[in-house]
């Protein structure tokens, strides 16, 4: 078998790993993960690591669920990769027929492709073409949150709003609108999300007002601004949304990647809102985390305004080798019969309640100015000054000590910034919730793993 010392030299020499500043593995190896089973990763020692989390916002039911592993080894043996222009196969068409079952009925058809950011890239590049379809070329206009993530293709990074991330390829980015966060912790209005009635979407109110007629679209992550700093909001200020953009004729895309499948206590999180968008993104969680698979639904009135002759140009030209890859969509199908079977969106509100009540105490923490959650997420600001709310810079690293201390502790931490977070597989156990918070505990309860303090 080849050595640990091997494979990690060969990882300095031949690996650059994503969103990783590589010069901070010059003098230490990076985490080599050599197995995984339920919630747990474990590394080439056998040292166990809680995969808190779910290996970039994935993971549902745990890692190597024997019903999704067993419809893909099945898949496997009988048909591993084929184009979807032109033919079809079982797979796609079964999992699109029970995604749109389980969406909005509005939401009546799927496209498929591979990860998040196409998911998403595809909805906007739709929504573009449907307005020249239908004889508004004019409609061009896109619309983002400030501090959204929607992926890192040019489309996507151009409605992001994490500078942090994309400032770089700013040259390469079109120009887009731009909407305040609903950062309620730090409201962009000065209100209180008790008392206030979403003030903050003004700036919507005003943008439609003024340009409503040249926007094609509006991009946002339902409830929770991931990526951005796990930024929990209302519904309500998502029914306020939806309510301005149908009155101006603006499509309105749903970025689920991170939040679909049970992630915040409802299959979708459009659920808790009661709105149906004009577009769905949905990847990660689609497969339970087992493979890459991105699907965009959408409306049949979109949908129809493509349909037509050949040569009328109105077809989408937009597609991706393994769109709809049938291993895929045999996990994606594996995944939704685990939800079934086991019932998994019926036992959340325990495990939800469980997770809130374990996280209060870290409230406490003179270094956490604010406590977040929703469903499965559970995520803690911390700032240099309480009364204040002094924000540490990004650049400042504080979740640095904070990852080292988790690995110490045998938890896989992956801080945003300032942001420390559990993003939990739906699969865990309330004991485990347990064992998982105590050792989260021990790491951010001592005042050495925390910069300044
Ligand atoms: C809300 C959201 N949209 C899109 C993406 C991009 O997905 P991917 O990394 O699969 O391209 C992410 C990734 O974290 C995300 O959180």
């Amino acid at each position: 078998m080849i050595s640990v010392s091997t494979l990690q030299e060969k990882d300095k020499r031949f690996l650059w790993h994503p969103y990783t500043q590589m010069q901070d593995y010059a003098q230490r190896d990076l985490l080599l993960i050599d197995r995984a089973e339920g919630i747990c990763l474990f590394d080439q020692q056998g040292k166990r690591y809680f995969d808190t989390i779910s290996s970039w916002w994935c993971i549902v039911h745990g890692h190597g669920h024997p019903t999704i592993t067993e419809k893909i080894r099945l898949q496997l043996a009988r048909l591993d990769q084929v184009l979807l222009a032109g033919t079809s196969h079982e797979g796609a068409i079964l999992l699109a027929e029970q995604l749109v079952r389980l969406t909005p009925p509005m939401l009546s058809r799927v496209f498929y492709s591979d990860n998040g950011s196409t998911a998403c890239e595809i909805a906007i590049k739709m929504s573009l073409q449907y307005w020249r379809q239908v004889g508004q070329p004019n409609r061009c206009q896109l619309v983002g949150i400030e501090r959204g993530y929607h992926g890192d293709t040019i489309g996507t990074m151009s409605l992001g709003g994490v500078p942090e991330f994309h400032g770089p390829f700013a040259p390469l980015l079109f120009p887009s609108h731009r909407l305040p966060s609903p950062y309620c912790y730090r409201c962009p209005v000065g209100l209180d999300q008790n008392t206030c009635d979403c003030q903050c979407l003004q700036s919507l109110a005003g943008l439609l007002a003024e340009q409503g007629a040249q926007i094609a679209a509006l991009i946002i992550e339902p409830l929770i601004q991931a990526a951005g700093g796990m930024i929990v909001y209302p519904a309500k200020y998502l029914q306020k949304m939806a309510t301005l953009t149908k009155e101006y004729g603006v499509h309105l895309i749903f970025d689920e990647v991170a939040t679909g499948f049970g992630r915040t206590g409802t299959m979708f999180a459009l659920e808790q809102a009661g709105v149906a968008p004009d577009f769905l993104c949905l990847s990660k969680g689609l497969t339970a985390g087992m493979l890459p698979m991105a699907a965009t639904l959408t409306t049949e009135e979109i949908f129809q305004a493509f349909y037509g002759n050949y040569g009328a140009g109105k077809t989408f030209f937009h597609g991706h080798t393994f769109s709809g890859n049938p291993l895929a969509a045999a996990a994606a199908l594996g995944s939704l019969q685990v939800f079934a079977e086991e019932q998994t969106m019926a036992g959340l509100p325990d495990k939800i309640r469980h997770l809130q009540a374990r996280m209060l105490r870290f409230a406490d923490l003179p270094w956490v100015g604010d406590l977040r959650q929703i469903g499965m997420i559970s995520a803690m600001e911390l700032v240099k000054d309480r009364e204040t709310k002094e924000a540490y810079d990004f650049h400042e690293r504080v979740g640095w000590s904070i990852y080292l201390a988790g690995l110490a502790q045998g938890l896989l931490l992956r801080p945003i910034g300032n942001v420390i977070y559990l993003w939990l597989p739906l699969s865990v156990t309330l004991a485990e919730i347990d064992e998982i918070t105590e050792r989260a505990w021990q790491v951010l309860s001592d005042p050495q793993n925390i910069a300044g303090w």
